[in-house]
């Protein structure tokens, strides 16, 4: 996956093959992610796994700027995800206006904005002028709040029947593609196959156009909790966690540094 993605070449792999999404917050890990992954999602969890936040709702602009800027240096051949943190998208002046901000003072190739239908009239205003967009749909981490925690979506059959009406309402309102989080895996199968754009799941199942995954969950560095459609690839928090001790132990024992490290 060295070519740099582009709109064009994401959407052509719908059918093809499926796409590969993972996040990042910073040019370290942007850099060691870029070589195996399609696209780089700054996703606003950085706010839980980077800033130690209970939940994504106070991620700031600045926040996502800084951040983007960071993982755009570190990957410079990535097709970067930058997401509209809560709160800067309820109107289509604020949603413009916060999204030029991100095209202006970053080098992201398109924003990553939650809601179906009822943002379907944003997501235009946006992509009408000049702004790509990702959607969200399923769960919608930025509710957490006002829904009472993290709830999988699709479970009836009027939930069923919205979030396909979501995911046409934002097709059809410009989305070059769109994320589906937290959903039944029929419901995501069948929202897949009823919109033309590229459905790149997150606890959705495997019969979409991709995944998209939190970097520290699937490194095992995030230790607060795992949901269930995680996969840890590594451990990594117990590998940090030995080579410090290792380190420390080497410091007190006066074994580091050692001959070839001094000057
Ligand atoms: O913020 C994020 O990392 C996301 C993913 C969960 C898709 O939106």
């Amino acid at each position: 996956m060295n070519k740099k993605m582009t709109i064009t070449s994401i959407q052509k792999a719908k059918g093809v093959r499926p796409l590969v999404m993972i996040t990042a917050y910073d040019a370290l890990f942007a850099k060691l992610l870029e070589p195996s992954s399609d696209m780089i999602l700054v996703g606003d969890s950085l706010n839980m796994s980077f800033a130690g936040k209970n939940d994504t709702l106070s991620a700031t602009m600045e926040q996502m700027l800084y951040h983007t800027n960071a993982v755009c240096n570190g990957a410079k051949n990535s097709f970067v995800v930058c997401d509209m943190p809560f709160g800067t998208y309820t109107n289509k002046n604020d949603a413009l206006h916060n999204a030029i901000r991100v095209f202006q003072e970053t080098p992201a190739d398109c924003v990553k904005i939650e809601g179906g239908e009822d943002k379907a009239d944003i997501v235009r205003h946006l992509t009408s002028n000049g702004i790509a967009v990702c959607g969200h749909i399923g769960l919608l981490p930025q509710s957490v709040r006002s829904e009472g925690g993290y709830k999988v979506k699709g479970k009836s059959e009027k939930e069923k029947l919205q979030l396909i009406e979501d995911a046409k309402a934002i097709e059809k309102a410009g989305a070059f593609c769109m994320v589906i989080e937290g959903v039944k895996t029929d419901v995501a199968t069948a929202i897949a196959k009823c919109v033309e754009v590229p459905v790149i799941g997150i606890g959705a199942g495997a019969d979409v156009d991709g995944q998209v995954l939190v970097f520290s969950d699937m490194l095992g560095l995030f230790e607060e909790f795992t949901p269930k459609f995680v996969k840890k690839y590594m451990d990594g928090a117990a590998l940090v966690k030995d080579a410090v001790q290792n380190y420390a132990d080497e410091v007190v024992a006066r074994e580091f540094p050692k001959e070839e490290h001094t000057y």
